[in-house]
């Protein structure tokens, strides 16, 4: 696939609740690297493109709500795992809908294969296209995409 789009400069990260917990929380699902770990391999491929990248994560869905509002403008693309959010924050469904730029969705587990709740995106519909199941990978696979 290629795209004749311009290339992301600046590239937002976003992470939903419980992702600060990454390392210690469920390391059988959600592996043993740190959120912190995720956000160094996402900083090394946006730099292979010469972009730079704004990591931010909270527990709270409005902070999340606030910062896509603001992102249009600031940032070129986002790359974004909004933890169980994901499944039925109509919220951070409508702001992604106002930011102007391309999104990819992250999961580290592949939600599709887990609990029916999680089966659901609000997120998905949004993006340009989403990488589950691979762990820390997806992060590094998340920027090539926008890059392709
Ligand atoms: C997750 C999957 C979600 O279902 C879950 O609520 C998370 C993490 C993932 O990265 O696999 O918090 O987004």
């Amino acid at each position: 696939m290629s795209s004749t789009s311009p290339k992301p400069q600046s590239i937002l990260v976003v992470h939903g609740p419980n992702l600060n917990l990454l390392g210690t929380r469920e390391p059988a699902v959600y592996g043993s690297q740190t959120l912190d770990d995720h956000i160094a391999t996402v900083t090394a491929a946006a730099k292979e493109y010469g972009a730079t990248v704004h990591a931010v994560q909270s527990n709270a869905e409005h902070e999340i709500v606030e910062l896509v509002q603001s992102a249009s403008g600031r940032f070129d693309a986002i790359i974004i795992n909004p933890g169980a959010l994901t499944h039925y924050s109509w919220s951070l469904h409508d702001a992604l809908r106002s930011f102007k730029g391309p999104i990819v969705e992250v999961h580290l587990s592949n939600p599709s294969a887990r609990e029916e709740f999680r089966h659901t995106s609000v997120v998905s519909p949004l993006a340009k296209g989403t990488i589950s199941g691979f762990g820390g990978l997806g992060y590094a696979l998340a920027v090539h995409a926008l890059f392709a």
